[in-house]
């Protein structure tokens, strides 16, 4: 199970996966994917990446199948009209949710009942001109914001407010169609709360006033954070 800054709400639990052995894992996963999912994995050529995504999906079965009190390739889950899967009313566990998220070798798992979950992981990638990303992508006070920064702060701003947004939309479940430059992170900055607020001018709605973000600890080279819109709002 991940660590993380500080204490999540109750009911909601975050892992965390090492996906650099998937390949070995391969054939151990197929044992938790359904039907089609081992069609699937079967059908299309073998990659690190595909091995990774099985990985992934068949860890989230195994938890949600010992949540449900189900076999892991039984779960019955369902796209969203913007892909986000969530479990089919079969279930018949309403209040469960989850997300995940993957990135080079680390994975995030993350099952909720307080509410609808996003998460998301990246690894810095150094390479990247992430001041034109940040202008390309993010609101114009968070692409300030990284283009202040110098040096490695610059990275790690940018990949946290990456992680944050990702988040927010990926509770929502309409992922980044809803567009990232629509809202804002308010605390990005390297050393502020773990609970960093949201500001959502022109979205007023959606219970997004109530979304709570923490920044998740993971190894240096990745950022990573979760996003839950309480139930109870
Ligand atoms: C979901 C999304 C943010 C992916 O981000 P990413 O950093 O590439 O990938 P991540 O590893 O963090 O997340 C992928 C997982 O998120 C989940 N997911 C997919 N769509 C989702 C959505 N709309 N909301 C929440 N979660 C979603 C899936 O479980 C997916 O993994 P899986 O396909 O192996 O099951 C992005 O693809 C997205 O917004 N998709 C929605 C469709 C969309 O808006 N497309 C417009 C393209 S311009």
């Amino acid at each position: 199970m991940i660590a993380h800054a500080g204490a999540l709400p109750t009911g909601v639990t975050v892992w965390r996966l090492d996906l650099s052995d998937a390949e070995a894992a391969r054939a151990v996963v197929s044992d938790y994917l359904s039907a089609q999912e081992r069609a699937q994995l079967a059908a299309d050529r073998p990659t690190p990446w595909r091995a990774r995504r099985a990985l992934v999906r068949a860890a989230l079965r195994a938890l949600l199948g010992e949540a449900c009190g189900l076999a892991g390739q039984d779960v019955p889950l369902v796209l969203g009209a913007n892909g986000k899967p969530s479990l089919d009313a079969s279930a018949g566990q309403p209040d469960l949710h989850f997300n995940v998220s993957h990135s080079a070798t680390q994975a995030l798992l993350v099952l909720s009942r307080a509410g609808a979950v996003g998460v998301d992981i990246e690894r810095h990638k150094a390479r990247r001109d992430v001041v034109a990303l940040a202008q390309a992508a993010f609101s114009p006070v968070e692409a300030a914001s990284v283009s202040a920064a110098t040096g490695g702060a610059r990275l790690g701003r940018f990949y946290r407010l990456w992680c944050a947004k990702e988040a927010c939309v990926k509770a929502d479940g309409r992922g980044v169609s809803l567009g990232l430059q629509r809202f804002v992170i308010a605390s990005p900055a390297a050393g502020s709360s773990r609970l960093v607020a949201v500001s959502l001018p022109d979205r007023n709605d959606t219970p997004w006033a109530a979304l709570q973000l923490w920044d998740l600890v993971v190894p240096d080279d990745y950022s990573a954070t979760l996003a839950i819109l309480p139930t109870s709002l």
